[in-house]
């Protein structure tokens, strides 16, 4: 695994200061082990109001898995740029790549200290043909993820670019689909844009996420699906089109029936 940027463990050892962090909450959520009381706190901040953000959490790890195997195995999608990993969890995209593809490359991309540390143990490649490298970057600049990237994915090949459940995390609409499409103007013909993200489409998702921000966690903006659905301009978005996480591609549970609809919407295009 390739180390590309500031790896400095006083760095990390300053920003885990009890201040409630995106990753470590989102961990919280989807019952992993990597949290601190503050992001516990700012986590069932959330819940008390939105018991759903949990189901999403979980949905969207699911949905996740589900593009990238169909990336990897039916557009035969070799290399991944996953943007705003979180921490390592079950089923991480190089896992599910690499058990369609072998040879299957990811560069992952995150700011946080701890998804650093964790990295650097648990995101290595599962196959001696394949690789995985992590980028220590603000997606605020994408030019960095891009020069960090190109030492490991070749970009005269198709590329699958993941935002999955981040730009919440950019307040401004605008620079959102400004870092989106920078990014997909670097990848050539035939890769691919996978997206998902929170959306403001129940009064008490809206309603927690005043209550989380008020935790001293960054707040995380909710769009609307309407909203969402222009970081795809240009693109041609695969059936079933931008829809709630759990509709997309469905694998039906053990009695045959569709999960229940969440408040995350998501999508996959191929750029033409
Ligand atoms: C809600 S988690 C999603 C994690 C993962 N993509 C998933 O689907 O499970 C958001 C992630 O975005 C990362 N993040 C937030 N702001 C970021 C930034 N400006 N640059 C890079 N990563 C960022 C956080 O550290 C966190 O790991």
């Amino acid at each position: 695994m390739a180390y590309t940027a500031r790896d400095n463990p006083r760095r990390a050892a300053a920003k885990i200061n009890g201040v409630p962090h995106s990753a470590r909450i989102w961990n919280y959520w989807l019952g992993g082990r990597d949290h601190y009381p503050a992001d516990r706190e700012a986590g069932e901040a959330w819940i008390t109001v939105d018991p759903g953000i949990v189901p999403l959490a979980r949905q969207s790890r699911r949905f996740l898995i589900r593009v990238v195997r169909f990336l990897a195995g039916e557009c035969g999608i070799r290399q991944f740029l996953d943007i705003g990993t979180g921490l390592p969890t079950m089923q991480n995209t190089h896992e599910v790549a690499q058990g369609v593809t072998p040879g299957s490359k990811i560069v992952y991309v995150d700011n946080d200290p701890m998804v650093l540390a964790h990295a650097r143990a648990l995101l290595t490649s599962t196959t001696p043909e394949g690789a995985t490298a992590y980028v220590d970057a603000d997606f605020h600049d994408p030019d960095v993820i891009i020069a960090g990237a190109r030492g490991v994915l070749d970009f005269a090949e198709p590329i699958a670019v993941m935002f999955m459940g981040v730009l919440g995390h950019v307040a401004d609409y605008r620079e959102m689909l400004s870092i989106v499409s920078r990014v997909v103007d670097a990848v050539p013909s035939g890769s691919y844009l996978a997206l998902w993200d929170g959306t403001n489409t129940s009064r008490e998702i809206v309603r927690a996420g005043e209550a989380y921000a008020n935790t001293g966690a960054v707040r995380y903006v909710l769009r609307s699906p309407n909203e969402l659905t222009r970081c795809f301009e240009g693109l041609r978005i695969l059936d079933p089109g931008l829809v709630t996480l759990t509709r997309w591609r469905p694998e039906p549970d053990g009695n045959g029936a569709a999960p229940e609809p969440v408040h995350g919407y998501g999508a996959v295009a191929r750029k033409p």
